[in-house]
C-alpha cells in the first residue's frame, strides 16, 4: 500500500501555496468532526492536509471541500494511526513540500465500546479483552503521541505551532465511572499527554491543548447524538487558531476549561 497519495484529481483546483500560508494536518478527517475542522481551517485560509486510512475517502472529501470552499487549500493523505511508516511519511512529505507545519489536530479515534455499534463488545474492565484495550490505546493515544513527536520539530523551525488533541469527557478522571475501559484509558492518556507536551514546550510558541467536542452525531457518537459535527468542531478550531498568548495545557469544551 502507498503510504501517502497527495496528487490532486484533475478536476480539483490547482494547488498553489501562497507565501506564508499556514499549514495544518487533521487526522481522521474524511468525515465527522475532522472534516468540519478542515472546513473551518480552509475558511481561515489554511492549507490543510486531510487524512483517512482510505485514499478514496480522503480524495472524495477533498473534492467536496474544494468544490464548496471559496478559500484555503486541502490535500489528501493516507494515514493509519497505528503505522509508524505512515506517520513518518506524512510529516516528511509536508516538510519537503511546504517546509512548515503550523497546526496538528489529533482527531482520529475509535470508540469500540460504542452502544450503537453491532455486534456489541465488552465494555467493563472486568470483561474487556486486553487486545481490545490495546487497539484503543494504539489508535487513540500512541498514534497521536508518535505523530506529535514527529510534528513538533517542524513547528519548532518557525517557532510556533498549535496542537489540538480531540479527547472526550470519557477520559476525565473527575467524572470517571464504570465501563468503556479501552476508550476511557485512551482518552485519559491523551489528556495526560497533552499536559506533558504542553509543559515540555512551554515558552516555545507551541500551544498544546485537549478538547471534548460533546456528544456529536458521527461514526463515534452515533445517530442519536444531539450535536452536529460543525458544533463539535468549534472548540477544536478555536484552539487550532489561538493567538500567541492563548492557553496551553488545558482541557476545554465549548471554549471553556473543564476538569481533567
Ligand atoms: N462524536 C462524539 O460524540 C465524540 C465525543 C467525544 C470525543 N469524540 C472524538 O472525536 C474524534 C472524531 O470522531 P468523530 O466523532 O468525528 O467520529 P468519526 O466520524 O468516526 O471520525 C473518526 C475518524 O477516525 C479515523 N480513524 C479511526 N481509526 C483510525 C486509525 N486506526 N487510523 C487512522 N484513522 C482512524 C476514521 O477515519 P477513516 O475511516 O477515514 O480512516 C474516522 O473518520 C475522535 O477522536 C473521537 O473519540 C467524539
Amino acid at each position: 500500500m502507498t503510504a501517502i497519495d497527495t496528487s490532486p484529481s484533475p478536476e480539483t483546483r490547482a494547488i498553489t501555496q501562497s507565501p506564508g500560508q499556514r499549514v495544518a494536518l487533521v487526522t481522521g478527517a474524511a468525515g465527522g468532526i475532522g472534516r468540519e475542522i478542515v472546513r473551518g481551517l480552509m475558511a481561515r485560509d489554511y492549507l490543510v492536509y486531510l487524512s483517512s486510512r482510505a485514499a478514496e475517502s480522503a480524495q472524495q472529501a477533498v473534492d467536496t471541500l474544494m468544490d464548496e470552499a471559496p478559500r484555503g487549500e486541502v490535500r489528501p493523505c493516507v494515514l493509519e494511526m497505528t503505522c509508524t511508516e505512515h506517520l513518518r511519511d506524512v510529516i516528511a512529505m509536508i516538510k519537503a513540500r511546504d517546509g512548515r507545519l503550523d497546526v496538528l489536530v489529533n482527531n482520529a479515534g475509535i470508540y469500540l465500546e460504542a452502544p450503537h455499534l453491532e455486534p456489541a463488545r465488552p465494555t467493563l474492565a472486568l470483561e474487556q479483552p486486553v487486545e481490545m484495550v490495546r487497539e484503543s490505546l494504539e489508535t487513540n493515544l500512541l498514534g497521536a503521541y508518535q505523530l506529535t513527536q514527529l510534528a513538533v520539530p517542524l513547528m519548532q523551525r518557525h517557532g510556533e505551532g498549535r496542537i489540538v488533541n480531540v479527547s472526550s469527557g470519557s477520559g476525565q478522571l473527575a467524572e470517571m465511572g464504570a465501563g468503556d475501559i479501552g476508550y476511557r484509558l485512551s482518552k485519559a492518556g491523551l489528556n495526560a499527554m497533552t499536559r506533558v507536551f504542553a509543559a515540555e514546550l512551554q515558552g516555545s510558541g507551541i500551544l498544546v491543548n485537549a478538547m471534548c467536542p460533546g456528544w456529536v452525531n458521527t461514526g463515534v457518537g452515533g445517530p442519536d447524538a444531539p450535536r452536529t459535527p460543525q458544533q463539535g468542531a468549534d472548540t477544536a478550531l478555536w484552539l487550532a487558531t489561538l493567538p500567541d498568548d492563548g492557553p496551553s495545557g488545558g482541557f476545554f469544551r465549548d471554549r471553556q476549561p473543564i476538569a481533567w
